[in-house]
């Protein structure tokens, strides 16, 4: 028998929690004999004092068992299940554009994703923007979304990994998000349950990441694709950088937009690239294939699938079996996200180069203008972010616009244009500043 607070207390003092006293914690908070404000202490006292690896392994466990766990074993010789799972920043939207990608190479996509956390979007709410669409289902409406459409952008439910869906919105609202044992258990035990068979994980270093010191991000890749390897799938991570937004929008309908784009042959070169190499690695892992030249291999194959369409058709199938109306998706007829929101340029004040942006304030910028949650009951404006962001590297004159702001006017947004002007740095016109890399290295 154990007592909560005796259980916070020891891990307050940087005991060490035994696998018993976590499962006790966990399965409490999900059956709710535990109140969130004793989940709040402990997830800081883990936060401030740390896991070690056994107890970030019970944590994992209790989590993976607050739930079920998908079995696709009548499909066995004939499916292969792949994910992807990305660590959280800022215009981070690739999902969207890698399921349809992967289910057009022949793969099956069973994607359960998040929710906004901290000052990063999530892939939830960027999806529930397009009017209609639904992602919180019971599991015999998601089975049958993956026995049709091999693919289905899911949530964590009351039967899918509770522990997450519950653990996940407490640690928004409660700065106890960058912690690499509640990192790791939240993706792994969402990515677990699903038993993929293959797994690419996109681990954010940089000034808009969870982990925005290099050498964390890495420990972090390590501890999350040595979770997955032990449960016994094909994992492979890359070590991707958030020192600049992903793309050019960030915002949930925003990016939509820009997936949109990417689909159907436009959109940012950054995201399309960052997609179609994450989309590589899986498809190599999952038939067994690793390294650079097993990525380039399938990278090619990715590309020609992108242009031929398929990938927006499969995107649009599936939008539409999660109850989204064709009409929405089509480039001609975006009307749902117009006029939603005032659009004002952010000017520079100076002409210069852009030096450096610190990206985590643009992800606070968006919470501010009602993009994201300061309370778990908070209802988000989808609408809201920036558009046409100037990357690293290039140049601006004074006066042109660095972003342009999707507000909501009702607010006073007058704190959040200060924020933005001071986040991105100016290099004197005419430095030479190259555009930042994407990917860093392979795991
Ligand atoms: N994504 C998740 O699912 N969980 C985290 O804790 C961070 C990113």
């Amino acid at each position: 028998m154990f007592i909560a607070q005796e259980v916070i207390r020891k891990k307050r003092d940087a005991g060490k929690l035994s696998s018993a006293e976590i499962q006790f914690m966990i399965k409490g908070f999900v059956d709710g004999s535990i109140p969130e404000y004793q989940m709040s202490a402990l997830a800081m006292s883990i936060f401030m004092r740390g896991f070690d690896a056994e107890e970030t392994a019970s944590l994992l466990n209790a989590m993976i068992s607050s739930g079920v766990k998908y079995d696709w074993s009548k499909y066995k010789g004939q499916r292969t299940f792949v994910d992807k799972h990305s660590t959280g920043g800022v215009g981070d939207k690739t999902s969207l554009v890698i399921l349809p990608l992967l289910v057009a190479d022949g793969l099956d996509v069973p994607m359960i994703s998040g929710r906004g956390l901290g000052h990063t979007g999530g892939t939830l709410d960027k999806l529930e923007s397009i009017p209609g669409f639904r992602t919180r289902v019971d599991t015999p409406t998601y089975m049958k979304w993956m026995d049709e459409n091999h693919a289905g952008f899911g949530a964590q439910t009351d039967e899918f990994v509770p522990a997450d869906k519950k653990l996940y919105a407490l640690r928004d609202v409660t700065a106890t998000v960058e912690s690499r044992a509640l990192i790791t258990a939240s993706i792994m035990s969402k990515k677990i349950a699903e038993s993929p068979d293959a797994l690419v994980l996109d681990v954010k270093f940089g000034s808009g990441a969870f982990m925005s010191k290099y050498e964390d991000a890495k420990a972090l890749a390590e501890a999350l694709a040595a979770a997955g390897r032990a449960a016994g799938c094909k994992c492979v991570a890359a070590l991707t950088n958030m020192d600049e937004p992903l793309g050019r929008s960030a915002g949930n309908a925003l990016e939509v937009e820009e997936c949109l784009d990417i689909l159907q042959g436009a959109g940012p070169s950054d995201t399309k690239e960052l997609s179609l190499r994450l989309s590589a690695a899986v498809a190599a892992a999952a038939r067994g294939e690793f390294g650079l030249d097993a990525i380039d291999k399938a990278y090619a194959r990715m590309k020609n699938l992108l242009s031929s369409g398929k990938p927006f058709e499969i995107f649009c199938r599936t939008a539409v079996m999660q109850g989204a109306r064709l009409d929405d998706l089509e480039r001609k007829s975006r009307n749902w996200i117009d006029g939603n929101a005032k659009i004002v340029p952010l000017v520079a004040l100076a002409d210069g180069v852009v030096e450096q942006i610190q990206t985590r304030n643009l992800g606070i910028a968006i919470l501010e203008m009602g993009g994201g949650r300061k309370r778990t009951e908070d209802v988000i404006n989808p609408f809201v972010g920036f558009t046409q962001l100037r990357k690293v590297g290039e140049s601006v004159r004074k006066g042109e616009p660095l972003c342009m702001m999707h507000i909501d006017p009702s607010r006073d947004n007058s704190a959040v244009e200060k924020l933005l002007q001071e986040s991105f740095t100016l290099a004197p016109t005419g430095s030479k500043i190259e555009p930042l890399p994407l990917i860093k290295e392979w795991l």
